[in-house]
């Protein structure tokens, strides 16, 4: 019946060419990969010239390990979603939104590859714990791993082994004092301050072990391995949780990360409004559009 259907097409020009409009909306992908290229289980692979990859340290290990895509692109919240089960036990409630606003932030209408995702203002922000901010000299990269920008979040929790909600806040202080004075075009809206806190929430939770709740202690070395690698540090002795970390468990130890935060909204755009694409513009009171 299929291939009936398909030789009819075949045979009608101005279907044909509905067809080859049609292309864009074709994905290489119907649901994240469950084995890697060469049917093994999840090994890691550092990314190709080639391969699309952005801010998010977390996603980006899920694509050197084979739950995403490995070229990082191609991607829909179906896999997202999929892949951030597989890889992580994160559940669809946690990351829904933010998939979507990938998709806010792609050229294309449903699927984005892992760079797109940097489009500054939608989902991506300043005040990254791994990122400068998009509008730092020299560089102006909100992309790629930064060592100097890490050193806050990697000398944390002094005295133990280990990062935690606690940490995790004065993390997020620091991380705000230092770029308050280095970033005249700073936005510290509410909606960056949760998204931050979310991320924060995130590594703890993914890398230690969430039965102790708000307790939760996340490795220093797990921590440090996946951004500066962005690679699972099950070598060292990581395992995924046997808990499905879902908004329910991460609140709590969001709740502590937000205490110690002491977050104060600065910088030039205190609206908490999300960029709605490429074209959106970040203040549409002053752009007097959407
Ligand atoms: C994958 O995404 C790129 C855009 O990033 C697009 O050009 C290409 O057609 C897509 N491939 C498939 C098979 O959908
Ligand atoms: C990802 O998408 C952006 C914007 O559409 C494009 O410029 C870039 O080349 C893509 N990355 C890769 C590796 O294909
Ligand atoms: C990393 O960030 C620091 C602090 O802003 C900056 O001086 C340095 O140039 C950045 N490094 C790279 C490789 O972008
Ligand atoms: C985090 O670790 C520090 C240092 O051990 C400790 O003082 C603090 O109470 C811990 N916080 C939580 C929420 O367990
Ligand atoms: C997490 O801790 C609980 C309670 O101590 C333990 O039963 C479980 O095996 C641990 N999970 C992982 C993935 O280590």
């Amino acid at each position: 019946m299929m291939l009936k259907l398909l030789a009819l097409v075949s045979l009608l020009p101005a279907w044909t060419m509905m067809v080859s409009a049609h292309t864009v909306y074709a994905r290489q992908y119907d649901t994240a990969p469950t084995t890697d290229a060469g049917g093994g289980d999840h090994g890691f692979q550092a990314p190709g010239p080639n391969d699309a990859r952005g801010p998010c340290p977390g996603l980006n290990t899920l694509a050197n390990h084979g739950y995403l895509p490995r070229d990082g692109k191609n991607i829909t919240i179906p896999i997202v979603l999929q892949a951030v089960l597989d890889g992580f036990n994160v559940g669809p409630d946690v990351v829904t939104l933010a998939a979507k606003g990938a998709l806010m932030a792609a050229e294309t209408p449903d699927f984005f590859n892992l760079t797109e995702i940097a489009l500054h203002e939608t989902f991506e922000h300043d005040i990254s714990l791994s990122r400068e901010d998009f509008h730092v000299d020299p560089n102006n990269d909100n992309i790629h791993f930064n060592e100097t920008v890490f050193t806050t979040l990697a000398n944390s929790n002094p005295g133990v082994d280990y990062y935690n909600a606690t940490s995790a806040g004065q993390v997020q202080k620091e991380r705000q004092d230092i770029q308050n004075a280095v970033n005249a075009q700073l936005i510290n809206n509410v909606k960056d301050f949760k998204i931050r806190t979310r991320e924060s929430g995130l590594y703890l939770a993914v890398m230690g072990n969430v039965t102790a709740g708000v307790a939760t202690k996340a490795p220093k070395n797990f921590v440090q391995i996946l951004f500066r690698e962005e690679r699972l540090p099950i070598a060292e002795g990581w395992k995924k949780n046997d808990m499905l970390i879902t908004v329910d468990v991460l609140d709590p130890i969001e709740v502590e990360i937000e205490r110690f935060s002491e977050w104060q909204p600065s910088g030039v755009q205190p609206n908490p409004w999300i960029r709605l694409g490429p074209d959106g513009a970040i203040d549409p009171l002053t752009a007097n559009r959407i």
